[in-house]
């Protein structure tokens, strides 16, 4: 494995990915790491990520100055080489401005870390300190106009430095470089595939679990239905999947994920209808904030009603994804701002005495659906857009009714097939209706209609942080609104939301 510490730049996921997609397993830790761990965890290297601060600054990070001294590779990224050099006696100079862009990198000998990099190679900075003074042992291997120590190397050491960012696509040698210094340098080797990692992790959740029993919140997005193949293969029948419908569901949701685990893969599942429930809670609320609240309270109250019925439960699994273990751990990960209360299927009650079970809390999104795909999950779950928690509540805008969601979900049928159909459906972050609460006057017929009006989202992400409306055909978008003006009664326009995020949101509410 190779160690990331995580000295708190924006690119330390994007390390990971790079490391990870040559196949070689990475974790990232935060700086305050100590020497026994990292022992502990063998590293076949290190690397030190870049961050945003100065190493003059009071409180800027650090890790212990030890690792230099164990014999592992290090590679120090622009702040991470900052440290490494100071560390071991160099100097360096506090910069009177940044430099950020691009720089044509000029490459001393094409060996070592630039084995296959042209002599001259475009590379990303984004620094505002350099290096004035290398320590002993120490040579410059790379040079731009501006930053005479652009990457620096003591070879016999095995202790290297980037000023430039290797993991981002503004540097496009960067993979080779990085793959100089895994391969050649750390003597990794390429064994971290979903295959292995599907064998490792049900080995070990079968040794936690033991012939103990253990839950899991399915909502039937593509993290936990993964979850719960994994630990069914571990332990079978002593999973017990809890599914609250809430009746806020897509058009026949709850049944064909029944088939799916129940028919399909044998897998243990309560099916808790709690539709009444819920929609009486809701009745007359119209504040988004409210009903977020709402919905995850009830949630929270049948989920832990329905687990306490499973006699012996020691275990609670969830669906933890490795970006959300990173933001709560990383340096500079404080408090945003809330936006919107998100409710997560699978959360943790504060007073049931479980132990968390996250077998994928180590993975990124795109291997737990290549480990999906490894464990024989369908594709079309394999693939599903993200749904929110709280459903299509927050996209009935205004009072929730049983009328206006069973409109709502026979537009959105109308517009699931036509995107699925069309092939648009995976190249689409997300797509999905949205009720209006007004109306608007039509002509059906000879006759006046005075009826419901659709806005259609469709946006185009890699991570939800930012999003942009999706440019499909103006023709596709008739024929959508055709339809469903033709289809659905109770509707009589339909628009299209050309917003993006930000300043505005995915869901509406
Ligand atoms: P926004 O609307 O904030 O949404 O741009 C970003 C992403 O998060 C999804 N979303 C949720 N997911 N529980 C979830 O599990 C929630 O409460 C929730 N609210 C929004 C949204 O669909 C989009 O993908």
């Amino acid at each position: 494995m190779i160690l990331i510490i995580d000295f708190g730049s924006q690119y330390n996921q994007l390390i990971a990915r790079r490391v990870r997609e040559f196949h070689v397993y990475c974790q990232i830790d935060p700086p305050d790491i100590d020497i026994a761990h990292i022992n502990s965890l063998k590293p076949k290297g290190i690397i030190l990520s870049g961050g945003p601060s100065s190493i003059y600054e009071k409180n800027s990070p650090k890790c212990d100055e030890s690792i230099f001294n164990l014999g592992i590779p290090v590679l120090g990224i622009c702040y991470g080489m900052q440290f490494m050099i100071n560390a071991l006696g160099g100097t360096v100079k506090r910069a009177r401005k940044r430099e950020y862009g691009f720089a044509a990198l000029k490459v001393k000998t094409q060996t070592g870390l630039f084995k296959g990099v042209d002599e001259t190679t475009k590379t990303w900075m984004s620094h505002g300190d350099s290096i004035e003074k290398l320590p002993r042992g120490f040579r410059i291997t790379a040079s731009t106009k501006n930053t005479k120590i652009a990457a620096t190397a003591h070879v016999k050491k095995n202790l290297y430095g980037f000023q430039f960012h290797p993991e981002v696509h503004h540097t496009p040698k960067g993979k080779a470089m990085l793959r100089n210094f895994l391969f050649d340098v750390c003597g990794c080797k390429r064994t971290w595939t979903m295959k292995s990692f599907a064998k490792d992790s049900i080995a070990q959740i079968r040794e936690t679990i033991g012939d103990k029993k253990v839950i899991l919140g399915l909502s039937g997005g593509v993290d936990s239905s993964v979850t719960a193949i994994l630990i069914h293969k571990a332990v079978g029948k002593n999973l017990t999947c809890i599914f609250v419908d809430n009746g806020l569901l897509r058009k026949d949701e709850a049944e064909k994920l029944k088939k799916t685990f129940k028919q399909h893969l044998n897998i243990n599942i309560r099916f808790v209808s709690a539709k009444i429930q819920f929609l009486k809670a809701l009745s007359k609320v119209t504040d988004p904030e409210k009903k977020r609240k709402i919905i995850g309270k009830i949630f929270m109250n049948v989920f832990e009603a329905e687990a306490r019925k499973i006699k012996g439960a020691e275990f609670l699994a969830q669906g933890t994804l490795y970006p959300d273990i990173i933001e709560s751990q990383s340096a500079f990960g404080g408090p945003t701002s809330v936006i919107k209360s998100h409710h997560n299927v699978g959360g943790l009650p504060k007073n049931m005495k479980l132990k968390l079970v996250e077998p994928l809390k180590y993975l990124f999104k795109d291997e737990v659906r290549i480990l999906g795909k490894e464990l024989g999950l369908d594709e079309n779950l394999i693939w599903r857009q993200p749904f929110p928690g709280p459903g299509l509540a927050i996209r009935i805008i205004g009072e929730i009714k049983k009328r206006r969601l069973s409109i709502l979900r026979d537009v959105d049928e109308i517009l699931l097939e036509e995107i699925r159909t069309s092939g648009y459906y995976k190249k689409l972050w997300q797509s999905f209706a949205v009720l209006l609460p007004i109306k608007s006057v039509g002509v059906m017929g000879d006759s006046r209609t005075y009826e419901n009006i659709v806005a259609i989202r469709a946006v185009t992400s890699k991570d939800a942080m930012t999003a942009d409306w999706a440019r499909l055909p103006h023709k596709f978008l008739g024929h959508i609104s055709n339809r469903i003006i033709n289809e659905v009664v109770g509707v009589n326009r339909v628009v299209y939301d050309i917003s993006s995020k930000p300043p505005s949101t995915i869901e509406w509410e």
